[in-house]
């Protein structure tokens, strides 16, 4: 079983992994494509998990909220950067460019999770429940996971 730190920061190192193979590609390729597809599903399910069964718990400490709603704050900017690059042509030269600063705003933002919201957390989420709190994210991801499609949809029709 994987404590909610181990679950986390093992979705991060998969994240890092398809940054620098995204930022490897060119033009409007399949290798592109496919890469840009895992990012996008598995982040945004990652980011809407971590806010349901992680930061709320950081939620209910008053000395938690600023962090929570700094690191809520940054999901909420890097969607933004995430659906724009969603719509926009790969093929255009301005997508390289955009999709660097999503980058560098996601390694910033993975860091400062791993390094000073653990170590807060940790204060909420004690040894003996890391581990129940890792399922719950883990199963709360994967039911993000089925909802991408279905949220992107609602997203356009608005
Ligand atoms: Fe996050
Ligand atoms: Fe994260």
């Amino acid at each position: 079983m994987a404590s909610i730190y181990d679950a986390i920061t093992k979705d991060h190192e998969h994240h890092r992994d398809l940054l620098d193979r995204i930022a490897a590609t060119s033009g409007d390729s399949p290798e592109r494509r496919e890469a840009w597809q895992a990012f996008y599903r598995d982040v945004k399910s990652h980011s809407a998990a971590e806010e349901e069964e992680f930061y709320s718990a950081l939620m209910q400490e008053t000395w938690g909220q600023d962090a929570a709603r700094h690191s809520v704050h940054e999901h909420a900017q890097m969607d933004k950067i995430l659906e724009e690059l969603n719509d926009m042509d790969m093929a255009a030269s301005g997508w390289l460019t955009r999709f660097k600063a999503l980058e560098h705003d996601y390694e910033h933002h993975m860091e400062e999770e791993e390094k000073e919201v653990f170590e807060r957390a940790k204060k909420v989420v004690g040894e003996e429940e890391n581990d129940a709190y890792g399922q719950r994210f883990l199963d709360r991801k994967k039911k993000e996971m089925g909802l991408v499609e279905k949220k992107k949809a609602d997203h356009l029709e608005d």
